[in-house]
């Protein structure tokens, strides 16, 4: 038991073990049927044949094109008319893969051809069979063929792959009986076990392929659903009130109040909107980067010093931590800024309304490769259900938020060959941390 299993392991890892296992076991025929055949007969030329398209199926990927190798090889090496291939015979209907005859000519009926009592049985049984002679065998008194033509030889082998029935081979020739012998049948019912797992390969593949294409279409859908959804939030609401003031304007242009309501929101809304619409644009815009030395520190520096009233008007704490002779990096200087922008904004609107408010920003190496800067804040930190999440883009907890902010920074941060994370702080609050590789590292 061991042996086998260790040896559908073997197969079971891909095509290249299951041509080992190919060539083991007709390599073993081979040596017990060397005895009662002549060196370089007939029988040997054949296993070779069948060794190389066992070689060939193996090579092939897509269901299609391996059931058509295996069936026009059998044709040409044993000397058969016509090849069907169909699926596990469940119940009564057979299904057929495949049908084909050594002339090319399509089989049009290939259930009046075959005999579906000799498919059932190989199925069930597992054991192929043969008919030298269909006309004297029973089992064939239905078959329109056999009835219609005096001669017919067939053998049927299932197709196994690592012990699972995935259907049968039907081998047939009409012009002649004992076309098959005991001999060929052996042969076809070992190929038939090769090529199974060929053919199961083939169907992972496929399976694969197909799943692969809708998982691709369904997050599409969804980074389409995504669009849609902050489209209608960022663009539909303001565009609402200002079509609202927009419809009562000539009616009320002379009332004061009206005016002054016009005046406060159409700026703020078409405001609001051009955000909305730079922000996508800015995440969905392949920008290329203008990459320069740059001084990580300095960067920092100024970009906190364009928040600097905003600091000092919402009473924020803010502590510097920078280390000295950082090294330098390589970086688009104004997209690193905007980065630190969007992380510094999210803290200070974390920070809205609360009683602490401490802000700490570090600058330090990480490595020999990498320095960072980490943003804390002491906001209210970030749900946990929501942490893995708040990358993606429109993803947003606020009230007027786009959700475009951390979604572009991780964009940036990763086109510069960096990484940005996020946590919560035991303490309370938020940190963001940036790595970015060193110049020249
Ligand atoms: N410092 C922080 N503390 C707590 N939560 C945060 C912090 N930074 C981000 N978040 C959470 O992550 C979400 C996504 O942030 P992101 O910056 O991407 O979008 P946003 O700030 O909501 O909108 P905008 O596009 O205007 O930046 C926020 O809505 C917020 O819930
Ligand atoms: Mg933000």
């Amino acid at each position: 038991v061991n042996t086998d299993r260790a040896r559908e392991n073997r197969g079971a890892t891909g095509g290249g073990n299951s041509l080992e296992r190919a060539r083991e076991d007709l390599y073993e025929m081979e040596e017990t049927l060397r005895g009662g055949v002549r060196e370089d007969s007939r029988e040997q030329q054949t296993l070779r044949k069948l060794l190389e398209v066992v070689e060939q199926v193996n090579a092939e990927l897509g269901v299609e094109r391996v059931l058509r190798l295996i069936a026009s090889r059998i044709i040409e090496i044993f000397e058969a008319e016509r090849v069907f291939i169909t699926d596990v015979a469940e119940g009564e209907s057979i299904r057929f893969c495949l049908a084909a005859s050594f002339n090319g000519q399509t089989v049009e009926h290939p259930e009046n051809e075959v005999s579906h009592t000799v498919i059932h049985e190989v199925a069930r049984s597992r054991k192929p069979t043969l008919a030298a002679d269909a006309l004297s065998d029973p089992r064939f008194a239905e078959v329109s063929s056999v009835r219609s033509l005096r001669l017919h030889s067939v053998m049927v082998a299932p197709l196994l792959a690592r012990g699972e029935l995935l259907g049968v081979v039907y081998v047939d020739n009409r012009m002649l009986s004992g076309a098959f012998t005991p001999w060929t049948l052996s042969l076809l019912s070992v190929f038939a076990n090769q090529v199974g797992i060929a053919l199961r390969n083939a169907q992972l593949f496929d399976e694969l392929n197909t799943a692969r294409t809708e998982l691709a279409l369904s997050e599409r859908l969804r980074a389409i659903g995504q669009v849609a959804a902050f489209v209608a939030h960022e663009v539909k609401n303001p565009l609402g009130s200002i079509r609202i003031l927009s419809n009562a304007l000539e009616e009320k242009w002379t009332d004061p109040e009206f005016r002054a309501r016009f005046l406060e929101v159409v700026p703020r809304e078409v405001a609001r909107l051009d955000k909305a619409v730079q922000e996508l644009l800015d995440y969905a815009r392949p920008t290329p980067l203008i990459k320069v030395r740059l001084d990580l520190v300095k960067l920092v520096e100024s970009t906190l010093r364009l928040y600097d009233p905003q600091i000092l008007e919402a009473r924020v704490q803010l502590r510097r931590d920078f280390q000295r002779g950082v090294p330098g990096i390589l970086a688009d200087g104004e997209r690193i800024r905007e980065v630190l922008a969007n992380l510094l904004r999210n803290s200070l609107e974390a920070m809205a309304g609360r009683t602490t408010k401490e802000l700490k920003v570090t600058v330090a190496s990480l490595s020999q490769t990498q320095v960072g800067v980490t943003i804390e804040d002491t906001g209210a930190g970030i749900p946990e259900t929501e942490i893995k999440r708040i990358f993606e883009p429109f993803r947003s907890l606020k009230e007027s938020g786009s959700g475009i902010g951390l979604a572009l920074c991780q964009k940036v941060v990763r086109e510069h060959g960096g990484h940005i994370t996020a946590e919560n702080i035991p303490s309370g609050g938020a940190r963001f941390c940036v790595s970015l590789p060193i110049a020249g590292a």
